[in-house]
């Protein structure tokens, strides 16, 4: 039975992956989800060489159930779940006015819905910590501080993560449950080379010149890794943050300020 317990949503690639590699070193036996079990192979195997331990759950985050057995997998596996990060996400860019309503319910689903069900799963395996409780986290984003051109419907999923972040800390500090969020900024995953390919082919603009434009404008001058906001992840899952809930912390270099 593993001392610490974590579920990491969307963990196949990009800001998820470099979550559930940090919460490894943490000392956290992992569940990683993803829809791509080779991907997910990939990071538990990097986990394992590193010395940890991992375990793969392909699921698609937007299915309720899959939340409530993904939790049931790391209480069989591992003994209890200590923290949930509902990680997962797609971007869609396109103006508000032509964004189809397909995409509306996909961004809808994956992005808010799915943060939902984390809310809904994780709280009762927690309880069985008794006072040590646990920690959900939610991803939200710069896009969740300020409405992005071309961003509408991603923005608002990731408004709303911000608003279900301080209820669900309400109705969750009784149990000692914490619940933060996260809001990144330009970070360097596929993510982002698909938006910058949709900027490209929307606006007409060369490949490459919308994310180097967003990343000119960040103070620390570089643009974002997923280590940068695995850093805070860890940070705000751990002891040194057990004064912290209901926040969603900007992780972006200097690019919003409220
Ligand atoms: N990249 C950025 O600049 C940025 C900035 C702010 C916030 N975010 C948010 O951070 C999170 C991760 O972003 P990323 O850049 O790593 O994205 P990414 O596209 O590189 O990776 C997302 C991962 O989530 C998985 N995923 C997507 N839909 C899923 C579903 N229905 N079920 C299970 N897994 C699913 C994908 O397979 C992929 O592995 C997202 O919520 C995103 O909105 C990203």
């Amino acid at each position: 039975m593993a001392d610490k317990v974590a579920i990491v949503t969307g963990g196949g690639q990009g800001i998820g992956e470099g979550i559930a590699l940090r919460l490894a070193q943490d000392g956290y036996a992992v569940v990683v989800n993803g829809r791509t079990q080779s991907k997910l192979d990939a990071v538990v195997e990097k986990i394992v060489a590193a010395g940890g331990e991992a375990t793969a759950f392909v699921g698609d985050v937007q299915d309720r159930q899959v939340n409530f057995d993904m939790v049931q997998k790391a209480l069989d596996e591992y003994g209890r779940l200590d923290t949930f990060v509902a990680n997962a996400g797609i971007d869609w860019v396109d103006t508000v006015e032509d964004t189809p309503e397909q995409a509306v319910d996909d961004v809808f689903n994956i992005n808010l819905k799915s943060q939902v069900w984390a809310l809904q799963a994780a709280p009762a395996a927690m309880r069985k910590n008794g006072e040590a409780g646990g920690t959900i986290i939610l991803a939200s984003s710069i896009a969740g501080m300020e409405g992005f051109e071309m961003l509408g419907i991603y923005s608002a999923t990731k408004f709303a993560a911000r608003g279900l972040t301080q209820a669900a800390a309400k109705e969750l500090a009784v149990d000692n449950i914490r619940v933060n969020a996260y809001n990144p900024g330009i970070v360097l995953t596929p993510m982002w080379d698909e938006i910058d390919q949709r900027f490209a082919d929307r606006k007409n603009v060369p490949v490459g010149s919308t994310r180097q434009a967003f990343i000119d404008g960040i103070l620390l001058g570089r643009g974002e890794e997923p280590e940068d906001v695995a850093k805070l992840v860890s940070f705000l899952v751990s002891d040194q943050a057990d004064y912290i809930t209901g926040q969603s912390i900007a992780v972006d270099g200097g690019i919003k300020f409220h």
